[in-house]
Formats: structure tokens, sequence, C-alpha cells
């Protein structure tokens, strides 16, 4: 049993982690990773560990009231049948502790989730946490929830640990009607003494399984919540499947069009209206805009992290969602305005996406930009371990490991959302020029509020509330004045 129950939660665990990859974005940005990650390791905890204990005793009880019910038949029909009639006010008695426990179980779970949440939150931010001295309000909001928890804890124990008593006091009840209707058929000569004597054992065989279920009533109820909580998970929407004939990605060349895109997070809240655009392939392409334009937004419908809600987006003449997600995703390179490093080396984070790139290659992705030279004067070099929430380096040189990250894996269509922001002007101007050598020849898009980066592009396009207010070069835009004319000039006003 121990290896049936240990197999079952290695499956579960399995399962919740390929349904992770599968989720839509839409589905991170409703509910709290901590939540998430309790369902992953607090549920299947539970169910594992509950399962392993309870198993096996559910087994022998229900064997062993089997092998006591074919005794006591063969002795008395009448005898058993009455033994019998303790059976509905047992599962009465169950039904309605269950009932009124159940409730408490099903909140603990999800409390122990929503602590986890909490925890996460505030330890991935602790430093804004100090410095707006929000420690009292944090621990305030903890023991709120550890109170709930704690009730909610005592009171499905407490009223689950009823169950065996009683049990116990119905089973005793069964006894003594056994033995009154023993009694008044041996008087009748309807039954032997000896019958009776035996019928008093089994009987308590007979309710000794029962009170055994009943002890472990506690066990399975949390079971039960911590399973509809695990399996809630795994019956989540997924991302729509790829397309049976996915299309080859070593062709794709770079030319993309959108074609009156429309998108919004929420259906009711539409962000991009009517978006066009026709890009060839090899151009650099910048998007500017004011803070909240939609520009990430865009960014995230050409990777497919979302699907548009109406028009398309196609990449040489095929809609993105006839290509498999991955390959896709394998044809762009993007650096985000949020960066990620997970915690290992340096050098392993530079190879993310390129796993088996040499030593050789790392260093000259690292020079291009205008990183290496920094990494050498750590005493570990590129075996420098970045820690979870990489705090140990600065922003700006996050911002580059990530841009080595994307020159390493070398992809045909490149975007940079805000990859320079954190960096300074005269490391910009440097990795600028890195930059300028690796768009050669290949699709670009080029996201920043700086405009002196972007002056150089092919094409510029202005975005405003998700619509394109102006496009063309840098020269025709400024000659036009108009909302790139008065960003750029407000830029370089004192
Ligand atoms: N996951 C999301 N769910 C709901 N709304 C979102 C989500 N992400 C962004 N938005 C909203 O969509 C709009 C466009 O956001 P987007 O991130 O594309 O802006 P942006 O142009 O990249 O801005 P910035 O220059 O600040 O990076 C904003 O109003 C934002 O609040
Ligand atoms: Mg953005």
């Amino acid at each position: 049993m121990s290896g049936v129950t240990q197999k079952f939660s290695y499956d579960l665990r399995d399962k919740i982690s390929k349904k992770i990859n599968k989720l839509p974005m839409k589905y991170f940005d409703k509910k709290q990773a901590g939540d998430i990650l309790s369902r992953i390791t607090n549920d299947v905890d539970t169910i594992s560990m509950n399962l392993n204990q309870s198993l096996t005793q559910l087994i022998t009880s229900v064997a062993t009231m089997i092998g006591v019910l074919i005794m006591m038949l063969s002795i008395s029909k009448i005898m058993t049948l009455a033994a019998l009639s303790i059976i509905p006010i047992v599962l009465i008695v169950m039904l309605i502790i269950v009932k009124k426990s159940q409730k408490h179980f099903i909140t603990q779970q999800e409390y122990l989730g929503k602590i986890n949440g909490h925890i996460e939150e505030i330890y991935g931010g602790h430093n804004i946490v100090k410095a707006f001295n929000g420690e009292e309000k944090a621990i305030m909001q903890f023991n709120d929830l550890n109170e709930i928890l704690y009730t909610s804890g005592y009171k499905s124990q407490f009223l689950s640990g009823l169950m065996m008593p009683m049990m116990k006091f119905i089973g005793n009840i069964g006894y003594v009607v056994i033995v009154i209707l023993g009694g008044f058929l041996v008087i009748k000569n309807k039954l032997e003494v000896g019958s009776i004597v035996s019928f008093t054992q089994y009987i308590k065989n007979f309710t000794q399984p029962i009170s055994q279920m009943a002890q472990i009533a506690n066990l399975i109820q949390a079971l039960m919540a911590a399973s509809e909580r695990v399996f809630e998970f795994l019956e989540e929407v997924e991302e729509p499947q790829d397309s049976e004939n996915a299309l080859d990605n070593s062709k794709i060349v770079g030319n993309i069009k959108f074609d009156h895109v429309k998108f919004g997070y929420n259906e009711d809240k539409i962000i991009i209206n009517d978006f066009n655009a026709d890009i060839k392939a090899g151009t650099k392409i910048a998007i500017v805009g004011p803070t909240g334009a939609g520009k990430t937004t865009l960014v995230k419908l050409l990777m497919r992290f979302y699907d548009v809600n109406g028009g398309s987006i196609e990449i040489d003449g095929y809609n993105v969602k006839d290509y498999k997600r991955g390959d896709l995703r394998q044809a762009f390179g993007m650096v985000l305005q949020d960066t990620w490093l997970f915690s290992g080396s340096i050098e392993d984070n530079i190879k993310y996406g390129k796993q088996n790139a040499t030593h050789e290659e790392v260093v000259s992705a690292a020079k291009a930009a205008h990183i290496n030279h920094y990494i050498k004067t750590l005493p570990d070099g590129y075996k420098m371990k970045i820690n979870e929430e990489s705090s140990n380096i600065s922003a700006g040189q996050k911002q580059l490991l990530t841009i080595a990250r994307v020159i390493l894996a070398n992809p045909k269509i490149l975007i940079l959302d805000e990859a320079t922001s954190s960096v300074d002007t005269r490391t910009e101007i440097l990795i600028q020029k890195a930059m300028d050598n690796l768009m050669k020849g290949r699709t670009s898009f080029i996201i920043a509020h700086r405009l002196s980066t972007i002056k150089n592009a092919d094409l510029i396009l202005v975005l405003h509330d998700g619509d394109i207010v102006e496009q063309g070069t840098h020269q025709s835009l400024l000659k036009k004045e108009g909302f790139y004319a008065k960003l750029y000039n407000s830029q370089f006003q004192k």
C-alpha cells in the first residue's frame, strides 16, 4: 500500500507539473502563485500521507466486515438482521458529522494555500515591506489568516473526532439488542445458548471495523478536501491545442503582418482596437508610446502568450495559430521588461536559450552584451551563483545578462522591450552597436522610452491607447510635428 500511495502521489505531481505548462497566461493573471504552490506541495502531501494511513485500514475493515457477516448469517438469519439494524443509524450519524465538519476541512486546505501565498508575497517583497514599515500590517494580515486556519483546523478535528465514540456507542446498542433478542430466542427454543455466545463475539468484530473507520474519518475527510483542490487544478481549461499539421519553423524569414488585430485581457475591456501593420523581413521596427499604450501587449500577442480576440497575426503569410507554440517561440528571442534570472550560475543563465553552447560562445555573447568585463571581476567568474530572487546583482547587470542570453540564442526575430532601460547611457550606446550587428538582416522589434535609442529604426510605430496614431521614420515623424515630435522634444526640454 505504501508503494501504491507513493506512486499515486508521484503521478499526481507529475500531472500537475505538466499541467502548469499547458495553462494559458490568463490563469496566472488571476491566481495567487503561493496558492498554486500549495496545491502542488501541501495538498498532494496531505493526499499521499492520509491515503497511506487510511487505505490499509479501509481494506482490512471492509474485509473483516464481509467475513464476519458471512459467519453471522451461517448462525442465525434473524439475529443477523437485528445486528444489521444498526447500520442505518451508523450511516445517518456519519452523514451528519461529515456534513458538519467537511466545510471546515475545505476551509483548512484553502487557508493553508492562502497563508502560503501571503508568505510568498511578503517574503518576495520583504525590502519594500521594510521600507514602508509594513511589518506590523504584514503580521496582522498573517494573524488573521492564521486565526481562520486554526479555527477550521480545530473544528474539523473536533467534529470528526466525535465520530469514534459515537460509533462505539451505537455498536454497544447493537450488542444489547443482540443479547435481548438472543435470550428471547433461547427461551423459545429457537437458538442454543452457545450460539448467542459466539454471536456476541461476532457482533463485536462487526462493529469494531466500523469504529476503526470512524477513527480515520478525519484523515479521509482531509484527503477529500485536498483532492478537490488538486483535481480542480487539473481540470482547469488548457491552452487550445497546437494545430495538427503544424508549419515548419526552420523556414521562417520574418515577414510579419498584423491584420485588424483586436485584443483585450478581458473580453469586456478591449485594449487594442484595430491594429494594422505590415512588416518586411529584416527591418528594424520601433514601437513607442506612452505608458500603458499596449506595447508589451503587442509583443505578448506575437509570442502567442495570449490569442487575439479578432483579426489575425501572420508570419510569412501563415497565421501564428498554424505554428506549434514551441516552434513559434523558438523563432523569437526576447528581452522582457521584467528580467527573469533563475538561481544558478551566470553561465547557466546565459545558456538558457541554447543549452549546448560552449564556454567560448557564452563568453563572446557576454562580450557583445558588455557584461564580460564585469563577470571577470567576480571571484567565481562565470560560475558565480545568482540567488533565487537575483538580488545579488544590479538591475542593469540583470538586463545585460538577459541581452547576452538572446545574443547567444541567435533567434530569427528579435524583441527588445525596454531592454536597456536600467543601463547607463554610455553602456547603452555600446550595446546598441553590438545589437545593430546582431539585428542586421533580421526582423527586430524595439520598444523604448528613450527615443534617442530608436532614431535609426526603419519604421517607428507610435502607439496610443492600443492604436497606431502615427508611423514613419524618425525624420518624417519629426517633420509631421505630431504626437511623436511632441514626445521626442519633451525628452530634450529642460
Ligand atoms: N495581464 C493583464 N491583465 C489585464 N490587463 C493588463 C494585463 N497586462 C497589461 N494590462 C493592461 O493593458 C494595458 C497595456 O499594457 P502594456 O503592458 O501593453 O503597456 P505598455 O505599453 O507596455 O506600457 P509600459 O510602457 O509601461 O511598459 C495597460 O492598461 C495595462 O493595465
Ligand atoms: Mg511594457
